[in-house]
């Protein structure tokens, strides 16, 4: 089991590292803010790492908070509105999302308050589309997260030697792939998503690791924090 632990942290280091080295070729607009939907980068090129404004650790990290505080609210939106149109599994996997930003964002809180700043969020007014539709937003936002914004928020708080912030920022980062897996298979097969299985997701209240049951019962500590897998939370 120890092993499966290593393998899993060697992982999550891996996907970090992966998703900070990338080229990345997705197309959104160049703001601190996240969880916007795509848009072209002005020149028309595809965005890099290097092309998002970054501040102070502290203003990234009160950044990223708003972000994840949207994402939280949007998500608990769109799950409404995937239970309305009969999509129980996609209505799960959005309240597990939601759960998870909820932790990313208090993570971040506290290391905002540690660095003298005050965690503020402005709740952006939004206004659900289809499943179909709020999942390609959900996969759009959580990839930028994923590819652009943590990997430069990261090299500032790298540069800045702020352990904490590296932390929070590697938590959020890794849980977000693992979301943008999770919207991307369930935009491929909504189709038949209809047919609701009764789908749970468990949720690292450490981290915001995101799994299905399949996977959380393959191990014992969270693969990416170590917290014992008896503390994830549930939900379905
Ligand atoms: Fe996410
Ligand atoms: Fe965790």
């Amino acid at each position: 089991m120890l092993s499966r632990t290593l393998l899993g942290f060697v992982a999550s280091i891996f996907l970090v590292g992966v998703a900070a080295a990338q080229s990345v070729t997705a197309t959104v607009a160049p703001v601190l803010d996240d969880n916007l939907p795509a848009e072209a980068a002005p020149s028309g090129k595809p965005m890099t790492v290097e092309d998002v404004k970054v501040g102070t650790t502290l203003e990234n990290l009160m950044a990223a908070f708003n972000g994840e505080s949207n994402a939280n609210a949007k998500y608990l939106l769109y799950a409404e509105k995937a239970q309305a149109e009969g999509y129980g599994d996609v209505a799960s996997l959005f309240r597990a999302a939601a759960k998870a930003e909820e932790v990313h964002a208090a993570n971040h809180a506290e290391v905002i308050r540690r660095l003298g700043g005050k965690p503020e969020a402005k709740i952006e007014k939004v206004q659900p589309r289809t499943t179909a539709e709020n999942l390609k937003d959900a996969i759009e936002g959580e990839s930028y997260e994923r590819d652009l914004m943590y990997p430069a928020f990261m090299k500032v708080a790298r540069a800045d030697r702020q352990r904490d912030a590296m932390r929070t920022i590697n938590y959020a980062q890794v849980a977000e792939a693992g979301h943008a897996k999770m919207y991307a298979e369930a935009a491929e097969d909504l189709v038949r998503m209809t047919d609701s299985t009764g789908q749970v997701y468990y949720v690292c209240p450490t981290c915001g690791y995101t799994v299905t049951e399949a996977e959380y019962a393959t191990f014992t500590k969270c693969p990416v924090c170590f917290t014992s897998a008896k503390t994830f939370e549930k939900v379905s």
